[in-house]
């Protein structure tokens, strides 16, 4: 296998792009392979090597490297109208409309460019509707490169996780474990007429995959509606993929106040989006005092892209697809592991998958989570499992990064370079794909 292509642009890109790349997970070691083209569910990098890619561009990749026809269509009929013009356009009205009639909370929407954009806007509505500064978050949660969230430690020692955020910013934050109601409550008792927002994912999925226990977000909204804080769910990730076109909100039957969206509701192009009831999104300008506003939000080409993408999804088997491909991964994977590494925790759901090097082994298999940890208490697993961010970051993180990924890419498997990230199976991808990564699983665990 040569890498001399990728080798040499990746040192120039190293002259002009800050750290040769452009978004930080992107430079693994020592050099990356720069994409070519995709294919399907594989990727072909610059030196013609041909890779099964389970990354899928970090989520939004419902469908891998080839658009179905009617998104193919649709992006080239707004590409050739022109791509963007500073004033409404029809398939604004009718993505937000197919979103408000799947999504259980939400009525309305503001389509904004990145997940990002859309955590920091519905942090700034949740400060302004509540006249309230403090946010809690998730430890081991991530909600973009945004100063609010960018920030770690214990609740009642917050700091910046960044050079570059004031602490006067970080002050205004919470960092809480997640899954530990009793923190959340007395963190509730100290500052509750203080706190203008709870902002979590569905499942923390960029710290491996961390499910909620039974129970935690109702305890999060009964909290929220005791103190008047707004509940801020961030379905980036989870949006479309976990729970279908209703998203993980439906599948857990959480009722937040506002959600925020990335990745998939985008088909592939930059987006983002705060939605969630009309009391609060129509206080965004114009309609409110809120300030909200971007050159390139509801940018046609992508309305279009992520339209026909979820009417697609709506109208063939792509979740059953998905998801029963993921399953067989995650089971498959459990299965080797018992074998060869019972200290390791299998996670995921839907079409998410991942395998936590957790340290601790336990006596028994009996009754465990067949196909991904589901938090259940009954499992004989239970206590080893991870429930929190630090569980994960405790687990043997070096390995995964500089044995277990190397080794995976030289089999021609792409997955997620650090142990944290989610990886993703797609449309694209066939069970000959996943029993061929599980017999690569087996040589490298
Ligand atoms: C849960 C979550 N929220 C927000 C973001 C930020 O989205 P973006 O990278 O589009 O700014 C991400 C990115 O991975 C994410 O996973």
């Amino acid at each position: 296998m040569s890498h001399e292509q990728s080798r040499d642009l990746y040192d120039r890109g190293l002259s002009v792009l800050a750290g040769g790349v452009n978004s930080s997970v992107r430079a693994t070691k020592p050099y990356p392979f720069f994409v070519q083209r995709g294919d399907g569910a594989h990727v072909i990098d610059a030196d013609g090597n041909r890779y099964l890619d389970y990354v899928m561009g970090y989520g939004p990749l419902l469908y891998g490297h080839d658009l179905p026809e009617p998104v193919t269509a649709a992006v080239q009929q707004h590409v050739a109208e022109g791509p963007m013009y500073g004033a409404p356009t029809e398939i604004e009205v009718k993505h937000a409309e197919f979103v408000a009639r799947h999504v259980p909370s939400v009525e309305m929407l503001r389509f904004v460019n990145s997940g990002t954009e859309a955590t920091v806007s519905a942090v700034r509505l949740a400060r302004a509707v509540t006249g309230r500064d403090k946010i809690v978050v998730m430890q081991g949660g991530y909600h973009g490169a945004q100063e609010s969230t960018l920030v770690e430690g214990e609740p009642g020692h917050p700091e910046p996780s960044s050079p570059g955020i004031p602490e006067d910013f970080a002050k205004h934050t919470i960092p809480v474990p997640f899954n530990d109601t009793e923190t959340l409550r007395e963190v509730f008792e100290h500052h509750g007429d203080e706190i203008a927002a709870v902002l979590t994912e569905p499942i923390l999925g960029n710290v491996g995959i961390v499910m909620p226990e039974d129970g935690y977000h109702d305890a999060i909204r009964e909290l929220c509606d005791e103190y008047g804080a707004l509940f801020v769910l961030d379905e980036v990730i989870t949006g479309f993929r976990v729970g279908g076109l209703q998203c993980a909100q439906g599948r857990f039957d959480i009722e937040p106040d506002l959600t925020t969206f990335g990745k998939i509701i985008g088909g592939g192009f930059p987006v983002g989006a705060i939605g969630g009831t009309a009391e609060y999104v129509e206080q965004f300008t114009p309609g409110g005092e809120v300030f909200q506003s971007g050159t390139f939000s509801g940018h046609p080409v992508t309305m279009a892209a992520g339209y026909e993408n979820l009417k697609y999804a709506a109208e063939h088997d792509v979740y059953d697809h998905v998801n029963g491909l993921a399953e067989r991964l995650r089971s498959g994977i459990a299965d080797i592991c018992e074998d060869q590494a019972p200290e390791y925790t299998v996670v995921g759901t839907a079409s998410m998958f991942k395998t936590i090097f957790t340290r601790d082994a336990p006596d028994t298999f009996d009754d465990h989570c067949e196909s991904g940890c589901a938090q259940r208490e009954s499992c004989s697993r239970f206590d080893h499992c991870p429930k929190t961010g630090d569980d994960v970051r405790d687990a043997a993180t070096d390995r995964w990064e500089r044995v277990f990924w190397q080794e995976m890419k030289d089999r021609d498997i792409f997955l997620t370079a650090n142990q944290f990230e989610s990886q993703f199976v797609s449309y694209s991808h066939t069970e000959a794909d996943v029993d061929r990564t599980l017999e690569a699983y087996k040589e490298v665990l």
